[in-house]
């Protein structure tokens, strides 16, 4: 009777937390990564990781752990897509229209990877935006997938809104498995996504001492 008790008390507590442990269709994973050390940035670093499932890419999200909402500082955003993936978006504000986004695609057959900055006031393809800049500090490619690491000067602040570096951050995420016609050039034109998705997070997990996110902004290749 005993054992009877606690098997359906161990079902229960199962059921009630097979909806925080079980992926969700539409909802990434979130965890803590770090990168360990390098050279020449000796204590790694650590991201925000947003897994959304292995036919999809993965985010990895880093800034400096004084940042404060509403202020200019540089963020490192690290994309690992599979390389059935045309082009992969990010979106600094949580939707497609009115925030930085950062798009990137594999450079044809070069081993590199192309990353363009845009913005879209419209559902319509975002043109190319000024107002945020890259830096690629890492980029590979292999036969199952591509990866990418930049710093942007310019994605926590922009006309109209800002990163959340305190409650809840809010982001967004776009794939295309269509390539782009000119994957060497940072303007080119690309079809539309096959599939979006929205992040609401906090950054706390991607927060990084001063130094130490310095340090992995200057480290060397
Ligand atoms: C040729 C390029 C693009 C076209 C024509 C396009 C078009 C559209 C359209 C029609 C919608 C509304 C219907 C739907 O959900 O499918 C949409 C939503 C969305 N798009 Fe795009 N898009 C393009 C590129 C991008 C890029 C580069 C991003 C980068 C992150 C992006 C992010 C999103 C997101 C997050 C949504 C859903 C939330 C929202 O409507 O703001 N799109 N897009």
């Amino acid at each position: 009777m005993l054992s009877l008790l606690s098997d359906s008390l161990s079902i229960i507590i199962l059921l009630l937390l097979a909806p925080l442990t079980s992926a969700q269709p539409g909802y990434g994973q979130v965890s803590k990564y770090c990168a360990p050390g390098t050279a020449s940035a000796p204590k790694g670093i650590c991201y925000l990781q947003y897994y959304i499932s292995a036919t999809a890419p993965t985010f990895r999200i880093a800034i400096p752990s004084d940042a404060s909402t509403n202020t200019a500082f540089d963020t490192i955003l690290q994309i690992v897509s599979p390389a059935s993936l045309g082009w992969v978006g990010f979106a600094w504000g949580g939707g497609m229209t009115l925030n930085p986004l950062t798009v990137a695609w594999p450079n044809g057959n070069t081993g590199q990877v192309t990353v363009s900055s845009r913005w879209s006031t419209g559902r319509t393809l975002p043109t190319t935006y000024s107002g945020a800049t890259y830096k690629t500090l890492s980029q590979s490619r292999n036969s199952t997938h591509w990866t990418v690491e930049v710093v942007c000067t310019g994605c926590s602040k922009w006309n109209g809104g800002s990163v959340n570096t305190q409650g809840y951050g809010q982001f967004a995420w776009a794939l295309s498995r269509t390539a782009v016609p000119q994957p060497g050039s940072a303007g080119s034109s690309f079809s539309i996504h096959n599939n979006v998705g929205m992040i609401s997070e906090s950054l706390d997990s991607g927060k990084n001492a001063r130094d130490v996110f310095t340090g992995w902004v200057n480290k060397k290749p």
